[in-house]
């Protein structure tokens, strides 16, 4: 379950690189007067979202924490940052009681250097679990009311440790049953998934008070993929956010994973759907973006063809296009930088190719149709914790 991929970035000098990915688009000449003068700091995409108040945020390993041309790029690009890995409990906790901190700590710190706000992720999920837990209940050893324990127990260390330092948590991730494997059942909550089926599913509405008690300043997430599109998956989703909240349960915002792939169409009414959970009260999120696509490889043998690109590049400003367009959409993260640390290619056999920075860390095109989407919107700004400058 612990799939890593080596960081393999150019060669390019830092300078290099900066003034590349700095430089002015090609796209950014036909922008209006409006717009920041062309020049360094002011066409990052960081920079560019704060005119809506829009944090643009990644996915960071410690990998790419370790070099220094990927870390001057996230400090620059960036206003928000997530642990690709290292907020996930078989980091966390990979020996019971013994918790290794370390790895989110650095990341933590650098985004404070940076004034980058932090999502934390994950709290409640399926996998990348410790062994320790997972065979514990699967041998009897763990029974249901210790396992219980166990949780309430990682929650509050887990969102006390950081308390004061996390403006989003994705509090439970990918409990819902998804379109394809519902048949003619009905959707909601998936029964067989690992916290429900041994806990039952008040345990996710349990999870979000325990994390609201531990820190009751952080924003609460549920977060999941397959929900862009109105569909079974995201209807039940909204139903059962609608109960949750009717009931007191302390579900702040809805992050929408956004991995999405040429293969599909784009979701639809991806706005519409965004909006209509901000109509519920929440703020919403586009969490894990990353558009992948058929790559040259011996497994498929498809090429990247101009027509896929253009459908990628497609894909990239209708996702920042709708987020824009609703104004409780607060953060817009891509999962990951460079295409040489994506999950996409260990994951998707024959994909890639998925997101904005290329295996050389050179901006794609689809760098460039985010920033003009950015630099060109006149959308309004976002309100509350986070829409600032900084
Ligand atoms: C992925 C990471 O990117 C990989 O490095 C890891 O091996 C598996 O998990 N949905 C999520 C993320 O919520 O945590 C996942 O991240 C991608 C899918």
């Amino acid at each position: 379950m612990s799939f890593r991929r080596t960081l393999v970035l150019g060669t390019a000098s830092v300078v290099g690189v900066a003034t590349l990915i700095l430089a002015p688009a090609p796209a950014l000449a036909a922008q209006p007067p409006s717009a920041p003068a062309s020049g360094q700091h002011d066409d990052s995409l960081r920079d560019l979202g704060a005119k809506s108040g829009l944090r643009i945020g990644t996915a960071v390993s410690p990998a790419g924490l370790a070099d220094p041309e990927y870390r001057e790029l996230i400090a620059d690009q960036f206003s928000s940052v997530t642990a690709e890995n290292e907020m996930k409990w078989e980091t966390l906790e990979p020996v019971r009681g013994q918790y290794n901190w370390g790895p989110a700590d650095r990341l933590v710190e650098f985004a404070k250097q940076n004034h980058q706000l932090v999502r934390g992720h994950v709290l409640l999920w399926q996998n990348q679990l410790p062994a320790w837990l997972t065979q514990g209940v699967a041998d009897g050893s763990i029974d249901k009311d210790e396992l219980r324990e166990i949780l309430k127990q990682h929650v509050y260390n887990t969102v006390g440790h950081f308390k004061g330092k996390i403006w989003h948590w994705d509090v439970v991730n990918e409990a819902f049953t998804d379109d394809w494997e519902t048949g003619s059942a009905p959707s909601g909550v998936h029964p067989e998934r690992f916290w429900v089926k041994h806990l039952g599913p008040e345990i996710l509405s349990d999870v979000f008070r325990w994390a609201h008690d531990a820190d009751p300043k952080a924003k609460l997430y549920y977060n999941d993929y397959a929900i862009e599109h109105i569909g079974q998956k995201s209807n039940a989703l909204y139903e059962w956010t609608k109960q949750q909240l009717a009931a007191g349960v302390p579900i702040h915002g809805m992050g929408f994973q956004t991995h999405l792939s040429t293969e599909y169409g784009f979701p639809g009414g991806f706005q519409r759907n965004l909006q209509r959970f901000a109509d519920l009260g929440l703020d919403v999120a586009l969490t894990e973006v990353d558009i992948r696509t058929f790559v040259d490889s011996p497994e498929t043998q498809e090429p990247l063809t101009p027509a896929l690109q253009q459908q990628q590049e497609d894909y990239w400003r209708q996702t920042i296009e709708a987020c824009l367009a609703v104004r409780e959409c607060v953060s817009y993260t891509v999962w990951g930088v460079s295409d040489a640390q994506s999950w996409v290619p260990g994951w998707f056999q024959g994909m890639g190719s998925a997101l904005l920075w290329d295996e050389h860390l050179q901006p794609k095109p689809q760098y460039f149709d985010v920033q003009e989407v950015l630099a060109t919107t006149d959308a309004e700004h976002r309100t509350g914790w986070g829409a600032g400058r900084n």
